[in-house]
C-alpha cells in the first residue's frame, strides 16, 4: 500500500515508517520540519534500505497535500502532524487549534478532493481527562483538561461527524498512552530541542550528565510510592499498532473506531528511574519536589479492545524501553560530536 505519513519525520512517525516499510509498504513522509529534521529520512533509508520520499510542507497547505496525494498515488494516510507541548498550548491556544484542528481540516479537504477515505489519527489518552475509573477503557467519558487535549478531542469529534456523514470512510483514532523508547538501531528516537518536558527524555539526559538532576514532580500522590503513575508504551510497539490498525481498517466495516494503545501497566516515576539506572548502568540523581500543576496522579489503559479488534498487544518491557532510550542517547551523542 502507498501510505502518506503527515508528521512522518517526527518521533512516532519515523518509527512507524520503519515498521511499515519492513512490512512491505511504500511510505511517503510529509512534514514542515517544525519539530524534526530532514536527516531523519536519510536515517530511515539506512534502517530500511529504501529511499523514503520526503515532502517538506505544511498540512495547512491543502493544495500541496492534494498534489502529494495524487503524485504518489496514496491509498491511506496516517496523520501524526501536530503540536504536542501542553504548556505551550495553554500559552497559545490559537496556534494549537490552528495547527492541530485547522491542519486536520485541511488534510480532510485534500483527502476528500482526491477520494482517499482511509485515515489513522494520532489521538491521545489525554482526551479522557480526570479519571472516573481506571483503567481507562474506550467508553470512559472524554473531558480534556488543557487546550492541547481539547484540540485532539475536537479532531475526534470532527472525524466522528465525518464518519456519520459518509460511511465510506475508514478511520482509526488511536489513543496513545505515554510513548517512550527508540528503534534498536539507535538511529532514530525522541530528541526534543531544549530542556525536555517529558519524563523519559529528561531521565536520559540526566543519565548522560547533560542535565544535573531530575526533579520528581510530586511524592505525595495516592499511589504505591507516592509518585505519578503512567502507562509507558514502547514506540516500536506503538508503530506496530499503526500497522495493525491499517490492516483492521481494510477488513472492517465500521467507518470509525477508537482504540487505546498502551501496555495496561501503571509504572511510577521512581520505578522508571530505577529501571533506567539498571539499563544504563548510570546513576540518575533526583530530588522530590512539588506536584506539577495540571498533572493527574495516575492513569493507564484498558487494552482489551486493541487486542480484540486489532489483534495487537504491546510486547516490549520497561527494560526494553529504557535500554533502547539509552542506546539512542549514547548513539546520538556520538553522532553529534
Ligand atoms: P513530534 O513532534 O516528534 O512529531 C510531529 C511531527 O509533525 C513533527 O515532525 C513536526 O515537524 C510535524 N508537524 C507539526 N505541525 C505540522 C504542520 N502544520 N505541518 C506539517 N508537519 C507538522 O511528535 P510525536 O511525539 O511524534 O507525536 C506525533 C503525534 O502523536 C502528534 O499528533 C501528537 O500530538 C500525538 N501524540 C503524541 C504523544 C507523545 O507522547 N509523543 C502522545 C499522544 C499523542
Ligand atoms: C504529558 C502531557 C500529556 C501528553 C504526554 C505525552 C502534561 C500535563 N501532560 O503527559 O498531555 O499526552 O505528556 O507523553 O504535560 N515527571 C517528573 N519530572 C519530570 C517530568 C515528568 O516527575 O521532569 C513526572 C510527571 O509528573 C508524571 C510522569 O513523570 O507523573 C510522566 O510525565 P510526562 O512524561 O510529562 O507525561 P504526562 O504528564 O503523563
Amino acid at each position: 500500500m502507498n501510505i502518506l505519513l503527515t508528521g512522518g519525520t517526527g518521533y512516532i512517525g519515523s518509527h512507524t515508517a520503519a515498521t511499515l516499510v519492513a512490512a512491505g509498504h511504500r511510505v511517503i513522509l510529509y512534514d514542515n520540519l517544525c519539530n524534526s529534521q530532514a536527516s531523519v529520512a536519510d536515517r530511515l533509508q539506512t534502517i530500511t534500505g529504501h529511499a523514503l520520499p520526503l515532502v517538506v510542507g505544511d498540512i495547512r497547505d491543502t493544495a500541496l497535500l492534494s498534489k502529494t496525494l495524487t503524485t504518489h498515488q496514496i491509498e491511506a494516510v496516517i496523520h501524526f502532524a501536530g503540536l504536542k507541548a501542553v504548556g505551550d498550548s495553554v500559552k497559545d491556544p490559537v496556534t494549537y487549534f490552528d495547527n492541530n484542528v485547522g491542519g486536520t481540516i485541511s488534510l480532510l479537504q485534500a483527502m476528500k478532493a482526491v477520494g482517499i477515505k482511509t485515515l489513522v489519527f494520532s489521538s491521545s489518552a489525554t482526551v479522557y481527562g480526570v479519571p472516573h475509573y481506571l483503567p481507562y477503557d474506550e467508553k470512559h467519558p472524554t473531558g480534556a483538561i488543557n487546550p492541547y487535549g481539547r484540540s485532539k478531542l475536537h479532531v475526534e469529534e470532527l472525524l466522528s461527524d465525518l464518519a456519520h456523514a459518509d460511511a465510506g470512510w475508514r478511520i482509526a483514532c488511536l489513543r496513545y498512552f505515554n510513548p517512550v523508547g527508540a528503534h534498536d538501531s539507535g538511529l532514530i528516537g525522541e530528541d526534543p530541542s531544549g530542556i525536555p518536558n517529558n519524563l523519559m527524555p529528561y531521565v536520559a539526559r540526566v543519565a548522560s550528565k547533560a542535565l544535573p538532576q531530575l526533579t520528581i514532580f510530586g511524592s505525595d500522590y495516592d499511589t504505591p510510592d507516592g509518585t505519578g503513575v503512567r502507562d509507558y508504551v514502547h514506540v516500536m510497539d506503538l508503530a506496530e499498532g499503526h500497522l495493525a490498525a491499517l490492516i483492521s481498517l481494510s477488513k472492517g466495516d465500521s467507518p470509525i473506531r477508537y482504540t487505546n494503545l498502551g501496555t495496561g501497566i501503571g509504572i511510577s516515576v521512581l520505578q522508571l528511574v530505577d529501571a533506567f539506572q539498571r539499563a544504563s548502568g548510570q546513576t540518575v540523581p533526583h530530588i522530590l519536589a512539588a506536584r506539577r500543576p495540571g498533572d493527574l496522579p495516575a492513569y493507564y489503559a484498558d487494552v482489551a479492545k486493541a487486542k480484540a479488534e486489532l489483534g495487537w498487544t504491546a510486547k516490549r518491557t520497561l527494560e526494553d524501553m529504557c535500554e533502547s532510550t539509552w542506546h539512542f542517547q549514547v548513539t546520538s551523542r556520538h553522532a553529534n560530536k
